[in-house]
C-alpha cells in the first residue's frame, strides 16, 4: 500500500536519537516485518553523539546510521547544514525526533518544516525544553504526561498531533523524576507510535496550529 506521502509505498522515516532509542524501538517494533500495513519503514537514523544504545538499536535492525556531532562544525548553523544533508540522504517524508536533544536551525527546518516531528515528555505548552518532566514535578501538578508535535522554529512551540496524560501522584516526589519519567515514556512511546502510523497511513494537513489527519492536499 502506498502513503498518501509517497506514491512508491510505505512512508520513509528517518529517525534521529540521543539516548536510549526506546521512542525508536517502539516504531521498529510496530513496523516490524509489515511496514505495508504500518504506513511506514524507517530508512536511516541519525544521532548527535556516537556511543549510544539508539545507534545499536538501529544496526541491530540493520538500518543505516549517521552521527553529526555539534563540535566537528565551527558553527552551529554548519552543523545544521551538515544534519541537514545527512538526513536528505535518505529522502524521508517524515522525519522524527525520538529524544533527540538538539535544537535544529533555519536550514533543516527549510529542508523538513511540516514533515519534522518531536515528542516531547509533558503537556505542552506547559513545561517546555530539556527539563519538562523535572519542572512540571517542581510545579506541582496534579497531571502531566507527553506531546507529539511538528517543529517549527521556537521551542516545542509547534502544531500539537496528539497527547497522552499521566497522573501525578503523593509517591511522586522531585527526587522521583525518573520514575516518573519512565510512567511518561510508556504513555509516549504508544503515542509516537499510533501518531506517525496515523500521518503516514492517512495524510494530514497542517492549518495555522490545527493538525487535521486524513486530509492531504485539500
Ligand atoms: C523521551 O521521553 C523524549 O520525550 C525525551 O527523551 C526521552 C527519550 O527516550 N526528550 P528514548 O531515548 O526514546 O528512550
Amino acid at each position: 500500500m502506498a502513503s498518501p506521502l509517497s506514491s512508491a509505498g510505505p512512508a520513509r522515516l528517518v529517525v534521529l536519537v540521543s539516548g536510549s532509542g526506546t521512542n525508536l524501538q517502539a516504531l521498529l517494533d510496530a513496523i516490524g516485518d509489515d511496514p505495508e500495513g504500518y504506513g511506514a519503514r524507517i530508512v536511516a537514523v541519525g544521532a548527535d553523539r556516537d556511543n549510544i544504545t539508539g545507534l545499536e538499536r538501529a544496526e541491530r535492525a540493520g538500518l543505516p546510521t549517521f552521527v553529526c556531532r555539534v563540535k566537528d562544525y565551527g558553527a552551529r548553523a554548519e552543523w545544521d547544514a551538515a544534519l541537514a544533508a545527512a538526513t536528505a540522504e535518505y529522502r524521508p517524508d517524515l522525519v522524527v525526533s525520538a529524544g533527540f536533544m538538539k535544537i535544529v536551525g533555519k536550514e533543516f527546518l527549510a529542508g523538513f518544516g511540516g514533515r519534522f516531528i518531536n515528542t516531547h515528555p509533558a503537556l505542552l505548552p506547559s513545561f517546555p525544553g530539556a527539563h519538562g518532566v523535572r519542572d512540571a514535578l517542581a510545579y506541582g501538578v496534579k497531571v502531566t504526561g507527553c506531546t507529539v508535535h511538528f517543529v517549527d522554529d521556537g521551542v516545542d512551540t509547534g502544531p500539537i498531533i496528539a497527547q497522552g496524560v499521566v497522573e501525578v501522584t503523593e509517591e511522586d516526589t522531585p527526587e522521583g523524576e525518573a520514575a516518573l519519567h519512565e510512567r511518561i515514556k510508556e504513555v509516549e512511546r504508544k503515542l509516537l507510535v499510533e501518531a506517525v502510523g496515523r500521518l503516514a497511513r492517512d495524510g494530514y494537513r497542517i492549518e495555522g496550529r490545527k493538525v487535521h489527519l486524513g486530509h492531504v492536499g485539500e
